[in-house]
């Protein structure tokens, strides 16, 4: 197999996990450019780096996803997310995030490809939704997909509306990476806390790539880490 696989007790000592691959990577001059991503499984984890010494003043970062039509001032954007928990309280070279208030959306996915292109991620961070996509890739998105304007299906509406404040409406659109951009990354890890998380591991211990769970790309990729707390 071409992955590994990291069991913990619980999310703290996964993101335990996640810090010392990090560490390691910024020691050996390995981490210019991380990808970044968001929702609940990351909140230990940004903790966790916030709370270190380790400095990211030389790293350039890039988030997976934005929903469409929020800004960084809503709480439930992206943004908003990030700066709440990582970038107000850590110094980094650069960070993007894909800009879901873009005037011409396909020509903003056509920018942000381009500068993570160019950047070439040294290591992607990703959880994981419950049907299986990995960033905003829903069931049945192309290997070879880049970034892209994506509708979202009911199941991941109903999860995430569950998370949004103020009355504002989830949109049904979002900017992500594509399953080609995220598997341009030199090495990917994924994280994946809790009993909801159960049927897209499954899927993917399966070995075998099925695009209706996304997930399963990983097996098209060489340095693949997963930390879970299911005991599989
Ligand atoms: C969203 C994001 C995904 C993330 C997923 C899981 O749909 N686009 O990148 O992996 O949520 O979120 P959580 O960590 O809250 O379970």
């Amino acid at each position: 197999v071409n992955y590994k696989l990291i069991q913990v007790e619980n999310p703290e000592k996964g993101a335990d996990q996640f810090y010392q691959l990090i560490k390691e990577e910024l020691e050996n001059d390995r981490l210019h450019v991380l990808g970044l991503a968001t929702g609940s499984t990351m909140i230990p984890v940004y903790r966790k780096l916030t709370e270190s010494e380790l400095d990211f003043s030389t790293v350039t970062t890039f988030n997976l996803d934005e929903y469409v039509g929020l800004s960084a001032s809503s709480p439930n954007s992206y943004a908003y997310f990030m700066n709440d928990h990582l970038f107000s309280k850590k110094d980094f070279k650069e960070t993007n995030i894909p800009n879901g208030m873009a005037e011409d959306l396909e020509e903003e996915c056509k920018r942000y490809e381009a500068a993570l292109q160019q950047a070439g991620l040294d290591i992607q961070l990703l959880g994981v939704g419950e049907n299986g996509h990995i960033a905003f890739n829903e069931p049945g998105t192309p290997a070879d997909s880049v970034t892209h304007v994506a509708e979202l299906t009911d199941s991941t509406l109903g999860v995430n509306s569950q998370y949004f404040e103020n009355d504002e409406k989830i949109p049904n659109t979002a900017l992500t990476m594509g399953i080609a951009s995220i598997l341009s990354a030199k090495k990917l890890v994924l994280l994946a806390f809790g009993e909801k998380k159960r049927p897209a591991i499954t899927k993917f211990l399966e070995g075998k790539v099925d695009p209706n769970w996304t997930i399963t790309y990983l097996h098209d990729h060489q340095d693949v880490t997963i930390i879970t707390d299911l005991d599989i």
